[in-house]
């Protein structure tokens, strides 16, 4: 049984800065604030014109180049968004074409802040499986365009934001490398702490008027249950996939635990009892671009040069839903 190796790494953002001040220029926030509740100073929004499936395939043109692969080498694609370019289809049959490849499977999953794990879980299972030898995972989000950028929506336009990361996932039959093992989770009696309620099939007319006035349209978050919720599950799930390897929190060289909000991550440092050195964080820079976070935190560490060849490295997200889950690999 082969297992899978990531192979290359990418990342993308738009070009549009959006700093603190400029949030304070429209609605009730400040610098201040933002910095000291969520630990960000900046992130990426889309300008006019920009598509999600444009960020995805510079990261995937970044990842294949990484691995030395045409992208004619692919098998097959898994695309994690809950923001797709449009209602359908998914963005992972356009990214198939903007690549020029033939008629490749392209899965697209919605699995919120923990698509790319769920992603790399199911890269994993297929290489396993034999049923592909190399598979483009990719998390993309566009988050600013359903923001409300007004004082009601401050809690949550100043922590969302756009980009991409992709890695190409392959099969190697070398013992010593590869994802080791995943922890995956869903609770759905908690949708309704995070979600976007709206535009949905089961409404007719899907959009009007009247309802986007309501502000229905708009991510909504009850932020305090969904950090309580998250601070407890993500270092549950990182110790279930330690303890099935029979390792220890100390025999982490890197996690990158989902960057939703700095004071999120520093607690599930803690929790785990981790030093500095061994956790990863880029929100400050970023924002929380859902299931991007992982990826894109990743591909800045790999050319950091922050990862050697026998390195313990875990993965871990929460999200809307509520899901969330752990991948462990040994780089
Ligand atoms: O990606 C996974 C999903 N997302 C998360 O994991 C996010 C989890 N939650 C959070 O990160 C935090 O709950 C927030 C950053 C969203 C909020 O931080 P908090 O410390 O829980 O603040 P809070 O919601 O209790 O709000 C405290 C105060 C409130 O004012 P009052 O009611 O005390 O007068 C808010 O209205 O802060 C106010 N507030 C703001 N003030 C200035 C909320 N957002 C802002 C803002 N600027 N942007």
């Amino acid at each position: 049984m082969p297992n899978a190796v990531i192979l290359g790494t990418g990342r993308a953002v738009p070009a549009r800065t959006v700093s603190n001040d400029e949030f304070a220029s429209v609605m009730d926030t400040s610098d201040d604030w933002i910095r000291t509740r969520t630990g960000i100073r900046e992130r990426h929004w889309i300008s006019p014109g920009e598509t999600g499936v444009d960020l995805a395939l510079t990261a995937t043109r970044q990842a294949l180049e990484m691995a030395s692969l045409g992208a004619e080498q692919l098998d097959a694609i898994i695309y994690a968004t809950i923001t797709p370019d449009h209602f359908l289809p998914g963005n992972g049959v356009y990214l198939q074409h903007h690549l020029g490849l033939g008629p490749i499977p392209a899965f697209d999953i919605r699995l919120q802040c923990a698509g790319f794990v769920y992603a790399l879980a199911m890269a994993d299972t297929f290489v396993r499986s034999g049923a592909y030898r190399r598979i483009l995972v990719v998390a993309q989000e566009i988050q600013s365009t359903r923001m409300d950028v007004s004082t009601k929506g401050r809690h949550t336009a100043v922590i969302f934001a756009d980009g991409a990361g992709a890695v190409v996932v392959g099969a190697s039959d070398d013992p010593g490398r590869g994802i080791l093992t995943f922890d995956l989770h869903s609770d759905g009696g908690y949708a309704d702490k995070l979600w976007v309620e709206e535009p949905g099939a089961i409404l007719n007319p899907t959009i009007s008027a009247e309802r986007y006035a309501e502000g229905r349209y708009f991510l909504q978050m009850d932020g305090k249950e969904v950090f309580r919720h998250a601070v407890q599950r993500m270092p549950e799930s990182v110790r279930t996939c330690l303890g099935r390897i029979d390792a220890k929190p100390a025999d982490l060289a890197l996690l990158i635990p989902h960057q939703a909000n700095l004071r999120i991550s520093e607690m599930v440092q803690k929790e785990l009892g981790l030093r500095d050195e061994q956790v990863y964080n880029n929100i400050e820079r970023f924002g929380n671009t859902t299931s991007a976070t992982i990826p894109i935190a990743l591909d800045e560490c790999v050319r950091a040069g922050r990862l050697a060849a026998g390195d313990l490295v875990g993965f871990t997200a929460f999200g809307s839903g509520f899901v969330w889950g752990s991948v462990l690999l040994r780089w």
